[in-house]
């Protein structure tokens, strides 16, 4: 069974080919990265606009790689929920039209799902698992028992994680998407030259929270007095906030209901390796196994949603109808 899926939700433009064997034949990520900036992050119109010019030479890229036609692919999937309504339309109307015309089954897939599952593509992960999705748009704690059966144990009250590392990255200076590159500045800064207070200290349950954190990196930044310590920021700025989110997850970890045997770290941020290293820690400590996707594809990509079509399929879900909308605003 060979599934083509189509990703258009932020910047990144992606089609992959993928099979039930779980071989990635292609994965095409036509990244706007350069397009966007420019203006310190994504234009939702700008977006939409690429994500058109380059959806068809996307396709005809995935094909050759894989060395197939669009005869040979039986089901088209795609990201319809939640992203940029532009770019989301944009893949949907590709994806329903090559469904319609090759007369194949069409699924419509959750992005964050996509990223969720993206480890059971690389590695055989058992259900249940404590997933930690974080994005640049969204940052959950959720237990998953099985395909469509998540319950949600914590989320954010404001920012997502990435989106407060790409806004204190551009504090720096730092180019988007900053979470990157406060990464490699923090390589050679000092994490303890900075104090950043924790939030939600008192606070039951797992649940996050961001904007304080940034309001205080913006204070210390804006104030002009540590100008020439741009690297101590990050790396004091990226430990409170890898560690925020380590703390919280033990939480979490007490708040699962089922017998998970694992932590699941997925979206964007997982390329973190300090929050890698630091999940890993806590899995240990806690006896169980810690998984993250491979760094490629930690961010936007169409393999995974390829890979979600596949997980639904193998669970016995039917397809789409093909009146299935976009939706930008759900969560998990
Ligand atoms: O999942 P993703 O590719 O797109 C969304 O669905 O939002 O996540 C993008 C986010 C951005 O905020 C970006 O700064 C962050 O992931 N990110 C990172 C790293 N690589 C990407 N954050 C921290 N460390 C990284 N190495
Ligand atoms: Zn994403």
């Amino acid at each position: 069974m060979l599934v083509l899926g189509i990703e258009s939700s932020c910047d990144e433009t992606s089609v992959a080919l993928v099979d039930n064997s779980k071989k990635i034949l292609a994965n095409v990520v036509n990244s706007q990265i350069s397009l966007h900036k420019q203006y310190g992050g994504v234009v939702p119109e700008y977006a939409a606009r690429k994500h058109m010019s380059a959806i068809d030479t996307c396709i005809k890229e995935a094909l050759k790689l894989a060395q197939i036609t669009l005869d040979n692919i039986d089901i088209i999937s795609e990201t319809v929920e939640p992203g940029l309504v532009g770019g989301l339309l944009v893949g949907s109307v590709t994806a329903k039209t090559l469904a319609i015309a090759l007369n194949k089954p069409f699924y419509a897939i959750n992005h964050l799902e996509g990223h969720m599952l993206t480890v059971r593509l690389c590695y055989n992960v058992p259900f249940p698992f404590l997933l930690v999705l974080a994005s640049g748009g969204h940052f959950i704690f959720a237990e998953i028992n099985g395909i469509g059966q998540y319950k949600i144990l914590g989320q954010t009250l404001d920012d997502a994680a990435g989106e407060c590392l790409d806004k204190v990255a551009k504090l720096l200076g730092l180019e988007y998407p900053g979470g990157v590159n406060i990464e490699k500045l923090a390589h050679d800064g000092d994490p303890h030259r900075f104090y950043f207070p924790i939030p939600m200290k008192k606070r039951k349950g797992c649940d996050v929270s961001f904007s304080g954190l940034k309001t205080s990196a913006r204070n210390l930044i804006q104030s002009g007095q540590y100008f020439d310590k741009k690297a101590d920021i990050a790396a004091s700025f990226q430990y409170t906030v890898m560690s925020f989110i380590t703390k919280q997850t033990k939480k979490a970890i007490a708040l699962c209901q089922s017998n998970i045997k694992s932590i699941v770290l997925a979206g964007g941020v997982a390329a973190n390796k300090l929050l890698r290293g630091m999940l890993e820690k806590l899995t240990e400590e806690n006896n169980l196994n810690f998984y993250a996707p491979p760094l490629n594809l930690c961010s936007d990509n169409a393999a995974m949603i390829a890979w979600a079509a596949i997980e639904r399929i193998n669970a016995g879900i039917p397809p789409s109808p093909i009146t299935a909308s976009v939706n930008p605003r759900t969560s998990l």
